[in-house]
């Protein structure tokens, strides 16, 4: 449990914490594209729940691997979410336009309370479950006609760039009213904002593209009175022009890599398991769980979520000072043994399963419904229309991707 430190332990504490805890590096690196970074099991194993944690530019802060302690400091407003107080635990030169800055007007990922609350409520009824569901036979439509397209195409498939990303992109633009022309222009600057390799400047230069396409974008929708987020925005007296361009472009980049992500591994998963894909085939109840399951098991947040401490507490006997950095390791949360039995065991029935796929507390994901919905039409559909379908490499082949999530970059397939 997360307490508030009496003062007077907080000298003993700080002792025993220095004495026992040898400063770890954030591992990235995987044996299985479908389980997390080896060393990073081995560290919650020998040093789990909580220990510190060695940024990228010296700093020692806190790497949480234990589902707890997770929940205590996700939902604990002792822990910042802002974006100039934030540190990456790995270096990635496309976020340092970024992070360690003020957060873009809009990104209420990079806010604390009451500005997180306020911008986020102006999206809240809009990414509903109940607003959500009535997507339902646009997303099946839009699916079909991609499986449609595909099943036109000779093998072999790429099933990112044919299925896994259009899809995502479609949607995402639907409920905007992004028109779906412009989606070369925004998949290739939101690449660069979450890529390993792209530069500070391209980063920058991505982002300034974004604001300049949705901004256009939202003029055209002042006069229109169009029923999509984007119309919704540009009449909302809530909400400054700079932050409805910030909230869109927070809402275009985050709502389709991460779901292109999830079903390019999710199908990788299932291809090489036939019990998964009788669920997706043949067994419509169980879809549901099937993917919350394989949400936990393939936890695409890679370099998990970033805090930042506001005040002196004390976690598990260990002690944080103001200002340190906390990295939320989301792929050890969700394989936890205190918290789910049999971790590393993907189980078809596994009930309950509170996993942290979409995070927790405030910041928890707005997408989800959405993610959730896109998902299980996704990968059923998919199985449904090519039951045989398989890789036409060996899987040590596939090419991982390691932006800003864990990922396949491309999936030869054939059925
Ligand atoms: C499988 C797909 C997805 C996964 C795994 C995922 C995961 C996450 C996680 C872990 C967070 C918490 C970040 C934090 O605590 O700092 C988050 C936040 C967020 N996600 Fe998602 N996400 C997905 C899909 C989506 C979609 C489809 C959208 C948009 C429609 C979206 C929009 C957002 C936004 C706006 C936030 C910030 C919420 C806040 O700060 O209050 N995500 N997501």
């Amino acid at each position: 449990m997360t307490e508030r430190c009496p003062l007077s332990s907080i000298g003993e504490v700080a002792e025993s914490a220095k004495a026992s805890n040898d400063p770890v590096e954030y591992p990235t690196d995987r044996l299985s594209p479908f389980d997390p970074p080896p060393v990073l099991s081995q560290i919650a194993t020998d040093s789990g729940p909580i220990c510190r944690l060695v940024y990228p530019d010296g700093h020692v802060g806190w790497l949480v691997t234990g589902a707890d302690v997770a929940r205590d400091i996700l939902s604990d407003d002792r822990f910042s979410a802002r974006s100039e107080l934030k540190r990456a635990p790995v270096l990635r030169p496309s976020a340092a336009p970024f992070i360690g800055k003020p957060a873009l007007p809009g990104w209420f990922v990079d806010m604390d309370r009451p500005e997180h609350t306020r911008i986020r409520r102006t999206v809240s009824e809009r990414l509903s479950l109940r607003s959500i569901r009535k997507m339902t036979p646009r997303i099946e439509a839009i699916i079909n006609l991609q499986l449609d397209l595909m099943a036109k195409r000779e093998t072999p498939v790429d099933l990112i760039s044919a299925f896994a990303l259009p899809v995502p992109t479609l949607v995402i633009c639907e409920l905007l009213g992004v028109p779906y022309e412009r989606h070369t222009e925004f998949q290739k600057a939101s690449r660069s904002l979450f890529s390993l390799t792209a530069s500070a400047a391209e980063a920058a230069d991505a982002m300034h593209q974004l604001e300049g396409l949705i901004r256009e974008i939202l003029k055209t929708k002042r006069h229109s009175g169009a029923d999509d987020l984007l119309g919704q925005m540009a009449h909302d007296h809530n909400l400054s022009e700079d932050e409805a361009v910030g909230l869109s472009v927070l809402l275009l980049t985050a709502g389709h890599e991460t779901v292109a992500g999830t079903i390019g591994l999710s199908a990788f998963f299932a291809i090489q398991r036939p019990d998964v894909r009788k669920v997706f085939t043949s067994q419509p109840d169980s879809i549901s769980g099937v993917v919350e399951e394989l949400l936990r098991y393939l936890t695409i947040f890679h370099h998990g979520v970033p805090r930042t401490a506001l005040e002196q507490l004390v976690i598990r006997d260990h002690l944080i000072q103001v200002g340190d950095s906390v990295t939320v390791a989301l792929p050890a949360v969700n394989r936890d043994p205190a918290s789910f039995d049999k971790p590393h065991l993907f189980d078809l029935q596994r009930s309950p399963n509170k996993h942290l796929a979409f995070g927790y507390g405030i910041h928890q994901c707005s997408g989800q419904h959405l993610a959730r919905l896109e998902l299980q039409i996704a990968l059923a559909k998919l199985f449904q229309r090519f039951p045989t379908l398989r890789l036409t490499v060996a899987e040590p082949e596939v090419p991982l991707s390691h932006a800003g999530f864990h990922g396949v970059e491309t999936l030869p397939v054939t059925w």
